[in-house]
């Protein structure tokens, strides 16, 4: 749901994306999915770039993302294999899933934040440079992390 409370100015998520503000529409699906990778391309491949300036909260986010694994223990099914969709440069999969499960695989669409990810974390098992609706799942796995 748009909210126009937090996107002053604009009424849609192209014209955030265009900076087109007589753009009333998102457009097709490929125009969404295309438009979102243009933005995160030109991105800080930075913490704070992939926190959308607010990269103060990252201790705190890995810390509690890992607390709410940990205190899953005993109702997940393992700790095998892990993947992380739309990681970004690997800043959770590598505070927060490497350390916790044996193999982990990291999803991200954009060549320039996978570019980073695959600096950031060479303990990824497979990057897979791809958006969540084109994946194919081939492996189980005991986390999916978003
Ligand atoms: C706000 S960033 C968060 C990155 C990471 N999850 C983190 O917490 O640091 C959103 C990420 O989702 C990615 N993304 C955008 N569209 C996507 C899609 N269709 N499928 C998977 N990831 C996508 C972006 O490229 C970007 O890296």
């Amino acid at each position: 749901m748009w909210n126009l409370e937090f996107n002053p100015g604009f009424k849609s998520i192209k014209e955030v994306l265009t900076g087109d503000k007589n753009a009333t529409t998102i457009g097709s699906r490929d125009d969404w999915y295309q438009g979102s990778v243009k933005y995160w391309n030109e991105q800080p491949t930075t913490v704070d770039g992939v926190l959308g300036g607010y990269g103060v909260i990252h201790d705190a986010d890995s810390a509690t993302s890992g607390q709410m694994i940990d205190d899953m223990r005993d109702r997940i099914s393992g700790f095998d294999r892990a993947i992380d969709l739309g990681a970004g440069i690997g800043r959770i999969a590598k505070t927060t899933l490497v350390p916790r499960f044996a193999a982990v695989d990291l999803l991200e669409p954009s060549e320039a934040q996978i570019n980073k990810a695959r600096e950031n974390v060479p303990q990824i098992n497979q990057f897979y440079q791809v958006g969540m609706q084109e994946f194919n799942y081939e492996k189980r796995y005991d986390c999916v992390w978003l």
